[in-house]
């Protein structure tokens, strides 16, 4: 019997290999991700679920009797390399289907080629409304995500400021040359002011910044009740780092670019005790959240952070779009994803809105001994 089962477990990889082989079987995903660079968290858990959700797929025989074969670009968190590197995987390898980016601003030149091209994107985690709308709010209609939208976001972390950690005064540290940085700051700043909060501090940095002392100066002299920094791991290690040194007391609050497993090794303890809004917690106790945290440990010996369960969701809402359209014709997938409702994933059940941003509700996590602890999940 045992050898029995080898045997034909070898035959399948035979088979699959062979048939992987062959052009016309194969469906080709171009992965385009931040591996290198300041964020490189963020690619590494995004390519982790994206290969599990792949090889669960093709374990089941793949799609439409076809095995998928993703091909990886590094975008090194840079909005040109981005591009080129959509470029290249729709020219060269003749990709139909791409997931990734991850950082908004590199999304959003992505999001234009993808669009123009016809080819279907899908980006995990970009948050920033312009990936799947342009300037003029027309929609591009090739393009979704994953994830909620830096409206909410920006919404439920206003709300949280003002009525969880009753502040009246903030300051806002953001970094100009970022889209998801600028966007967040901007949606934070409307709606703290709309719940009677006072901005008393909007100020910007630049992306090679690393002394942040002028600005810090400014914000100890102020005394705000919260210091809220829109901005990825890396940088707000820094800045939370330094302003406590600087005596700053104020609470720290951002979204969901702090989620790092690396965010306490730059920020040590000066993190704790700061808030932000994410996509999950792994501390979620329904099933399908448990039973995903599992699965990732097992392969990969850690959690899965927000990044790593919404490329596995972003993987399965496209192999279940072609799976519903029967074809890989990207304009047939296209229809197939807007029709969608309710399709259950790990971070929600996803049915989109008219610019392919799904509706879903987001948690509010606080660092509290170099550990992420669920606070609280607000619905849209
Ligand atoms: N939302 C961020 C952006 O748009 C990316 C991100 C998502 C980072 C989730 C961390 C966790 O740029």
């Amino acid at each position: 019997m045992k050898q029995f089962i080898l045997f034909s477990i070898t035959l399948l990889l035979v088979l699959g290999l062979s048939c992987g082989n062959k052009e016309g079987n194969v469906i080709r995903i171009g992965l385009i991700i931040p591996i290198t660079g300041d964020v490189k968290t963020f690619g590494e858990s995004v390519r982790n679920s994206v290969i599990l959700a792949v090889s669960e797929a093709n374990a089941k025989g793949g799609v439409n009797g076809k095995l998928i074969k993703i091909i990886s670009a590094d975008d090194k968190n840079d909005p040109t390399e981005a591009a080129n590197a959509g470029s290249k995987l729709i020219n060269q390898d003749k990709v139909k289907f791409v997931i990734g980016s991850v950082a908004s601003k590199s999304s959003i030149p992505l999001s234009e080629i993808c669009q123009e091209s016809k080819v279907v994107m899908i980006t995990p985690t970009s948050t920033n409304p312009k990936v799947t709308v342009r300037d003029d709010g027309t929609r591009k209609d090739y393009v979704f995500r994953a994830c909620f939208i830096d409206p909410f976001q920006g919404t439920v972390a206003a709300k949280f400021a003002v009525e969880y950690l009753k502040a009246k005064r903030a300051a806002v540290l953001y970094d100009k040359s970022n889209d998801y940085s600028t966007g967040l700051a901007d949606f934070f700043k409307d709606n703290f002011t709309k719940n009677g909060g006072v901005i008393s501090i909007f100020e910007s940095y630049g992306k090679d910044d690393v002394d942040f002392s002028a600005l810090l100066t400014k914000v100890r002299a102020d005394k705000p009740d919260i210091l809220f920094l829109p901005d990825y791991y890396t940088k707000v290690g820094l800045i939370t780092k330094q302003a406590r040194a600087l005596g700053i007391t104020a609470k720290f609050l951002g979204g969901d670019g702090w989620d790092s497993p690396e965010m306490t090794k730059i920020a040590g303890d000066a993190i704790n005790g700061g808030y932000f809004t994410n996509h999950y917690s792994p501390q979620d106790p329904r099933p399908e959240v448990q039973e995903w945290v599992s699965k990732y440990q097992a392969k990969y010996g850690q959690k899965p952070d927000a990044l790593g369960t919404l490329g596995y969701d972003a993987t399965n809402l496209l192999i279940e779009a072609m799976r519903a359209a029967g074809t890989e014709k990207p304009e047939a997938v296209r229809d197939a994803l807007v029709k969608m409702s309710n399709f259950p994933t790990v971070s929600g059940n996803i049915t989109f809105d008219a610019f392919g941003n799904p509706v879903k509700s987001a948690v509010i996590l606080e660092y509290q001994n170099g550990e992420q602890r669920y606070v609280t999940q607000v619905q849209p």
